[in-house]
């Protein structure tokens, strides 16, 4: 049993108008929880989005014996006490591959951590030889049995110098954490500079931690003690990827769409791309108007770390570039497996030519036909609804809440207000589609 969305598409006409109001980072919120084993105390965070990627990270801190406490929406507070598992199973790794960053704090705090190798997932090969390296550099032994890594480090971890070969979030992040309960200084250099962890170092360090560089190619931490979060609340920064999702359905499909609570200097990338595609795109401090223009110019496209233009909202973007007057080119450049969801557009009739697994040529001009639709990951699913509203007919896209539901809060709820028709169904196998409430 799933839910799935059944859209009723405009076949190419600007219909919607409204407000979106973006919810907190899924990407920022996951560590700022996750940072709460550095705390001594408790950790109070507000604008948690209310995703089933948090629930399950959530979910996973209780099971390893944390305390999570709800206190009002999007508001709660974390506590890690002493006897805190340091096993991340590989039942939890397989429900969360963001669960990696768990390494790092556990690591530093409790002098062991154990977890398994993660298979390559849907959007490709996501190997940990970063992780490995750097652990041993901060003076871990690294065992492998099964499957499973144990990393230990009796005397605590010490500082180290880091080079990352490729700018990893993730592991920008476990090093910033780990670095930080170590001894002496951690230099970690080519660091991802995603605002997501100039954000969680800011509020890092307003608890007492000493890390300066976030934002740039280099990361110093000065090795401590426990952070302390008595007097301090963290407010999770708004979605960049909710917001550019919405900015990119509203340059196909908006008469005038206001996207509200969001920073649009973290778009940048994209709100240059769309307005050389000749899109309408106005900026004020916290809010992006945009309106579909009456023809989009083909533009190429390529992905690449923070402030380039970012590959989770490469999907979305190919959506709107089959609808330009003209041939475009998408170049993947962080995952391999990033373009399996072309092969569903191309149903919906779509026209577009597979290079190699990095790069694709839209051919634009495209009538999309509505059809049953399933998803490959979370911002393929965005970029599916896009497609379904940009589309002739009707389509249902299959397993929301495995994909759509991980990352974007009241999805039909938010595109319903803007004008789209879209309504929630529950799939029983063998069985007709029977409507549920819609959440709230
Ligand atoms: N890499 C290695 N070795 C490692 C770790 C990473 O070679 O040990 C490589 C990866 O294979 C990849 C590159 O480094 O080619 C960059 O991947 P990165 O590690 O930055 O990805 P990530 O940290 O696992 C985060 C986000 C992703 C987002 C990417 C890129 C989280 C939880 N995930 O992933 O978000 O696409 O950065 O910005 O923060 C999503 O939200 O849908 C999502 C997938």
């Amino acid at each position: 049993m799933s839910d799935s969305l059944v859209i009723k598409g405009f076949g190419g006409k600007r219909e919607l108008d409204g407000i979106v109001r973006v919810p907190g980072a899924k990407n920022a919120a996951l560590k700022a929880i996750v940072a709460g084993i550095l705390f001594r105390d408790e950790l109070t965070l507000s604008n948690i989005p209310e995703i089933n990627d948090i629930e399950k990270i959530f979910e996973l801190l209780k099971e390893m014996g944390g305390e999570v406490t709800r206190l009002g929406r999007g508001k709660y507070t974390v506590f890690i006490p002493k006897g805190f598992s340091t096993e991340i199973s590989p039942a939890i790794a397989k429900r969360m591959r963001a669960s990696v960053v768990l390494t790092g704090p556990i690591l530093a705090r409790f002098g062991k951590v154990s977890f398994p190798h993660p298979g390559g997932c849907i959007i490709g090969a996501r190997p940990v030889d970063f992780f490995i390296d750097g652990f041993q550099k901060m003076g871990a032994t690294v065992k492998v049995n099964d499957n499973m890594y144990s990393v230990t480090a009796e005397n605590g971890l010490h500082g180290a110098e880091l080079f990352l070969k490729n700018q990893s979030v993730t592991v920008t992040e476990t090093f910033i954490m780990a670095g930080l309960l170590a001894k002496g200084t951690t230099v970690i250099k080519n660091v991802a500079m995603e605002p997501e962890i100039a954000e969680l170092v800011n509020f890092l360090n307003k608890c007492g931690a000493k890390i300066t560089g976030a934002g740039t190619p280099t990361i110093t931490i000065k090795g401590g003690k426990l952070l302390s979060g008595k007097g301090k609340l963290y407010k999770t920064m708004p979605d960049r990827i909710d917001a550019g999702s919405f900015l990119i359905l509203g340059a196909l499909a908006a008469r005038e769409l206001h996207i509200k609570n969001c920073n649009p200097k973290h778009l940048e990338a994209l709100i240059e791309i769309l307005r050389q595609a000749g899109v309408s795109v106005e900026t004020k401090k916290t809010e992006i108007i945009v309106r579909a223009p009456s023809a989009i110019k083909p533009i190429d496209i390529k992905t690449h770390e923070y402030p380039g233009f970012p590959t989770d909202l490469q999907a979305p973007i190919t959506v709107l570039l089959t609808q330009a007057t003209g041939e475009s080119k998408v170049f993947e450049t962080i995952f391999e497996g990033r373009l399996n969801y072309t092969e569903e557009l191309v149903a919906m009739g779509a026209s577009i030519t597979v290079m190699d697994p990095h790069r694709i040529l839209v051919h634009g001009n495209s009538e999309l036909k509505g059809r049953k639709l399933t998803s490959p990951d979370l911002r393929a699913g965005l970029a599916f609804v896009i497609a379904a509203v940009v589309a002739k007919g009707e389509s249902v896209i299959h397993n929301v809440d495995t994909t759509i539901d991980r990352g974007y809060e009241n999805v039909e709820k938010r595109l319903r207000a803007i004008g789209v028709n879209v309504e929630r169904v529950l799939v029983v196998p063998e069985t007709p589609v029977v409507p549920i409430a819609p959440k709230d």
